[in-house]
């Protein structure tokens, strides 16, 4: 299981040092939470942030798009050093902005009160969908229990397709425990940044 720090929830003020010490505990990628105050009522990073974090790391860096026109705004994140775009199905441009990610890797976002029929066509064109377990805009939020039947479903599913299953919002080291045989990746920020980054890593790859 990958482990994707949700890194514009670091202490920004430092953010070499915590990429260090998130390599040294061994993460996979970082998730980057790209919000513009209109698709979430919350405000955070745009490609800018990307193109720095690409100069400081060589891991892949995952841009989870949670804004109104992810069609205009993708291939700037691509540009800045995107690795793995990630678009939702909730969004009404997300066939013009999948259109747009190219050479990288294509993600589908899909909120805890979607049902997955809404992502089936999508499954032979997108390498992997991105469970939301929380109400997306705000870290710190509660793990939603309800959403496991729909991940437990998705990892069925996913036996005839070649995409991998994330997941994001409310993981730490006990509610890691309720998804963990159904993914591939997991994302967290309080999971991570909130007390010891070394013990917290340690805890959620265990
Ligand atoms: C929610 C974001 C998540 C969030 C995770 O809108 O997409 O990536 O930062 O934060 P935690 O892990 O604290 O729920
Ligand atoms: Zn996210």
């Amino acid at each position: 299981m990958k482990l994707g720090p949700s890194i514009v929830s670091a202490d920004l003020t430092c953010l070499v040092n915590v990429v260090k010490e998130l390599e040294k505990n061994g993460i996979d990628f970082y998730h980057v939470d790209v919000m513009d105050g209109h698709f979430v009522p919350n405000i955070t990073v745009g490609p800018d942030f990307v193109k720095n974090l690409r100069k400081i790391t060589q891991k892949p860096i995952e841009a989870h798009l949670m804004i109104s026109r992810p069609d205009i705004y993708a291939e700037r994140f691509i540009e800045a050093g995107a690795d793995m775009i990630t678009v939702h199905i909730e969004n009404e441009f997300y066939i013009e902005a999948l259109k747009k990610i190219k050479n990288v890797k294509k993600g589908i976002a899909i909120n805890p009160d979607t049902g997955l029929e809404r992502i089936m066509p999508l499954l032979d064109e997108i390498d992997f969908v991105l469970v939301m377990t929380v109400k997306p805009g705000f870290s710190g939020q509660k793990f939603m229990v309800e959403t496991i039947p729909k991940i437990s479903k998705l990892r069925e599913i996913q036996k005839n397709y070649s995409f991998e299953i994330s997941v994001d919002g409310g993981i730490n080291r006990e509610t890691v425990s309720n998804i963990k045989s159904y993914v591939d990746m997991i994302c967290a920020a309080s999971g991570i940044f909130s007390g010891s980054i070394a013990e917290n890593i340690k805890a959620l790859k265990n």
